[in-house]
């Protein structure tokens, strides 16, 4: 199996929680940075979190991490989602303080300096607000053509939206930085809730990651399973199920296993500028068109994918 030299961002956030242990914990997959944005919680505790997490984890390289955008290109950030994520971002589960520290350059510097060190190596894994990128691609438009791939956990396509009937978090979160990145001419893997929405899990599943710890992740998987409690109880409180969808994981999952997703190739436009409207990802059905800029993921072998998770975040 081929490996997978990553750069993961994340608005750490409950399900990047788990999409950051997914990428540590893949044998094939190099995790090569960790850049945080805005999001699910405010910067500063996404990043304070995303150190959190790696520590739990036990992975046995050093992975650095680089901090990045407080709030989106032009309009205000909307505020943390704690009704979903807690009042910490990952569903109020004290973790030790972190002995790392963030780098001195900014994600979006990190993220031209690696691209242009390593090119067309970089999967890039986006699983929050695209600011991080757009601002990199703003200070050297040529990582566009050296990013290998992009995987991006956004949108949804054929189906609705989960903070407006239209429009999905990441995306309406800074659809100004989604255009931007979707116009720049890097190939995109669009993982949105058309998939993620059919990844779910629950109390069973729940239980499972938690049972019997092998030696040495103890800590995360009593990490996982609080953080899931959190998350589940939110969802039924405001979805009417107690489980969850795995967002985040499922763009990690893509980026090491492509073929967990069937796609189709098609030219993605993101909405900037409608009052109903913002942050939608539009795609016309309507025609065949001789320029696409993403493959777009539209079925999803959630049972491979389910088995893959929780086995390896029990090792
Ligand atoms: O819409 C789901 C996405 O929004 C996930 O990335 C979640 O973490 C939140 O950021
Ligand atoms: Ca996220």
């Amino acid at each position: 199996m081929q490996n997978v030299r990553m750069i993961l961002d994340v608005d750490t956030g409950i399900d990047d929680s788990m999409a950051i242990l997914l990428a540590l914990k893949t044998k094939h997959i190099k995790v090569e940075g960790i850049t945080t944005v805005f999001g699910n919680t405010d910067v500063a505790q996404a990043t304070r979190n995303t150190l959190q997490v790696i520590e739990v984890s036990g992975v046995p390289y050093e992975v650095p991490v680089a901090m990045g955008a407080d709030r989106p290109l032009v309009r205000e950030w909307r505020g943390p989602v704690t009704h979903i994520h807690g009042n910490n971002g990952i569903g109020n589960c004290e973790l030790p303080m972190p002995k790392g520290k963030p780098l001195a350059e900014s994600a979006a510097e990190f993220i031209v300096r690696m691209v242009n060190t390593h090119p067309n190596e970089l999967t890039l894994v986006f699983v929050g607000r695209m600011t991080n990128l757009a601002i990199a691609l703003a200070q050297d438009p040529s990582i566009a053509s050296k990013v290998k791939r992009l995987v991006i956990m956004g949108g949804a396509v054929k189906v609705p939206g989960n903070v407006t009937p239209v429009a999905e978090a990441n995306i309406s979160g800074d659809a100004e930085a989604a255009h931007r990145v979707f116009e720049s001419g890097i190939p995109i893997t669009l993982v949105g809730l058309d998939v993620t929405m059919q990844t779910i899990i629950g109390e069973t599943e729940r239980l499972q990651l938690m049972a019997s710890p092998v030696p040495g992740n103890e800590k995360a998987a009593a990490f996982i399973g609080e953080a899931f409690k959190f998350y589940f109880e939110a969802y039924e409180k405001q979805n009417g199920f107690y489980g969850s969808p795995l967002h985040d994981p499922l763009a990690v999952a893509v980026a090491a296993f492509p073929d967990l997703v069937a796609t189709e190739e098609h030219y993605v436009r993101i909405e900037t500028k409608g009052t109903m409207s913002y942050g939608a990802t539009l795609v016309d059905f309507r025609r065949t068109v001789p320029v696409t800029n993403a493959s777009v993921a539209l079925g999803v072998d959630s049972p491979r994918f389910l088995d893959y998770f929780i086995n390896t975040l029990k090792s």
